[in-house]
């Protein structure tokens, strides 16, 4: 009896979840979409879900099945997502008609913790307003006062190369470039210096805060598939993606630096001096995002607390130094393999500090096409973020008469489009030329995409470009990079990143240029 008590109760449970993971399945089919075969709970992702492939990878194969076809239909798990590999639609999407599609993902959702409270997360008159405010951290002007501080960090590189190309030439890149880039966005965001580029025999709390905050665990790996795919179930168990202490470790800085500065806004005009300022009062103020619909004037009031401005200053010292070090370890890679280009950089970077006294200035970010189009490159190669998702807030009808319902997922398949010989001919040969002046005119709007695009494209592109490209001349000035005999052959990326980091160290061996190399000396 209890046995087949047992077998009912087994039969009806399977049967549930068989009728829950695929009742969606027919989606595609009766919106006349192309689409593959979904397996039941895992739909297409069956790999990433069991976290033996890098979920843009398998985007990137659905898209090969489908060349000619604009859109795609695709099962994320159980839930209906729309791959768009149509650069005419992504404009669409991300600028003409962004008002639907300015939530990033789960828009239910992003107020359930207090780290997804930020821009990056969030959406509708929170993401506009808190945006609007942040902007003018960002403007050429900004950043040209702030450029000081990174000419000191790249002395501080050099000073680092000197010191642990001593103990061995073999350097692990990726975790070097992290240390200059945390101290960047240390002293320019948060007026801190972080001394990750100094000796010292404890671990350092910033690249302990960092390692948490890019963990890739598999543990963590399945949280963030979960909640992106079953946001619901994901915040009903209790979960979280961001532990506290990330947060506590935060509201501690900032709390030390406002006090240092007895809580007035300093002359330094950084992201705490901002912070400050939108202390000062209850509220902030900005556009409301439904005026994109409607045209009006209409203002918003945010009420600001600790922990949105927490929520911001995470995301900034998150997405200020680990974009910048996987692009800058990702460039000094290429070029260990393409000496021929390196020596271009390396000429070029000879002429500038030839022309500079042999200092870095601002003018570096214009001085440096050869250098910068190779930076880009390694983007097209190893796009930091290889799908960027936008979410329906409401219904919507695209120009080619596909209705959509609100909630449903975007996937804008970056590494497909930048991998796409169609677009990039020669894609997966690292050709720096492609993005010198004239060169860089045949590229077609819309396909290469590694700061995003439309009202959500990348916030902190500038600080990008004049960190990486200072790093660079740091680099440059005195030394060279080969592969080593363990640097990998080809870029492979973890399955449980939460942006694209490789999954294996990437060591390269750095040698001291002699000053007879040193063109134009
Ligand atoms: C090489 C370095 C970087 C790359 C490749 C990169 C790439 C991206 C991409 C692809 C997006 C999504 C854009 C979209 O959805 O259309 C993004 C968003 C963002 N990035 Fe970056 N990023 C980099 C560096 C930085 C830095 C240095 C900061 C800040 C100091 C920053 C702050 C942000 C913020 C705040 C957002 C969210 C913008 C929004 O949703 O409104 N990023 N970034």
């Amino acid at each position: 009896m209890i046995l087949q008590l047992f077998i009912i109760f087994l039969s009806i449970t399977l049967f549930l979840l068989y009728y829950l993971s695929t009742k969606n399945f027919n989606y595609w089919k009766v919106r006349n979409v192309p689409y593959l075969k979904p397996l039941p709970l895992f739909g297409n992702y069956r790999d990433y879900i069991l976290l033996k492939e890098w979920g843009p990878l398998i985007t990137y194969r659905i898209c090969k099945e489908f060349p000619k076809e604009p859109l795609i239909g695709a099962f994320y798990g159980t839930e209906p997502s729309l791959i768009v590999q149509d650069p005419e639609i992504i404009k669409v999407i991300t600028t003409k008609d962004f008002y639907y599609f300015n939530s990033r993902e789960v828009a239910d959702y992003t107020d359930k913790e207090i780290i997804t409270q930020n821009i990056f997360f969030a959406h509708g008159d929170k993401w506009k307003v808190v945006r609007q405010n942040l902007t003018p951290l960002f403007t050429s002007a900004k950043m040209k006062n702030m450029f000081y501080l990174i000419e000191k960090c790249s002395r501080m590189l050099e000073k680092l190369l000197d010191e642990e190309s001593t103990t061995s030439p073999i350097i692990e890149v990726r975790s070097l470039m992290a240390r200059y880039t945390m101290d960047c966005i240390g002293s320019c965001a948060f007026g801190v210096e972080t001394n990750t580029m100094k000796k010292c025999d404890t671990p350092n709390p910033y690249t302990i805060m960092g390692e948490k905050i890019f963990e890739n665990s598999s543990t963590r790996a399945i949280k963030l598939y979960t909640r992106a795919m079953w946001p619901a179930v994901f915040y009903s168990l209790g979960y979280q993606i961001f532990p506290n202490e990330i947060i506590s470790f935060f509201k501690k800085l900032l709390i030390g630096v406002f006090e240092s500065r007895q809580y007035k806004p300093s002359n330094r005009n950084d992201f705490v001096d901002l912070v400050l300022n939108l202390k000062q009062n209850e509220f902030v103020t900005g556009d409301s995002i439904s005026n994109l619909k409607t045209g009006e004037g209409k203002k918003v009031h945010l009420e600001v607390n600790d922990d949105l401005l927490t929520a911001q200053c995470v995301l900034f010292f998150a997405a200020g130094y680990e974009t910048s070090a996987t692009t800058l370890s990702l460039t000094l890679y290429e070029l260990a393999k393409n000496q021929e280009a390196q020596l271009k950089a390396i000429a070029e970077v000879d002429e500038y500090l030839h022309r500079h006294g042999r200092k870095i200035e601002y003018d570096c970010v214009n001085e440096l096409p050869y250098v910068e189009a190779c930076i880009d490159e390694a983007l097209r190669l190893y796009p930091v973020l290889s799908t960027i998702t936008r979410e329906l807030v409401e219904d919507y009808t695209l120009p080619t008469g596909l209705r959509l319902d609100k909630g449903m997922r975007i996937h804008i398949p970056v590494y497909r489009l930048h991998h796409n010989p169609e677009f990039f001919p020669n894609a997966e040969n690292f050709l720096p030329e492609r993005f010198l002046a004239n060169e860089r005119e045949n590229i077609k709007p819309f396909t290469y995409i590694p700061f995003g695009l439309g009202q959500r494209i990348c916030i902190g592109m500038r600080f990008a470009k004049m960190q990486t490209l200072a790093g660079m001349v740091a680099l440059f000035k005195n030394y060279r990079v080969e592969t080593a005999s363990d640097t990998p052959d080809t870029i492979k990326f973890d399955p449980r990143g939460i942006i694209s980091q490789p999954s294996t160290k990437i060591n390269l061996k750095f040698v001291r240029r002699h000053d007879r190399e040193k063109h134009n000396m």
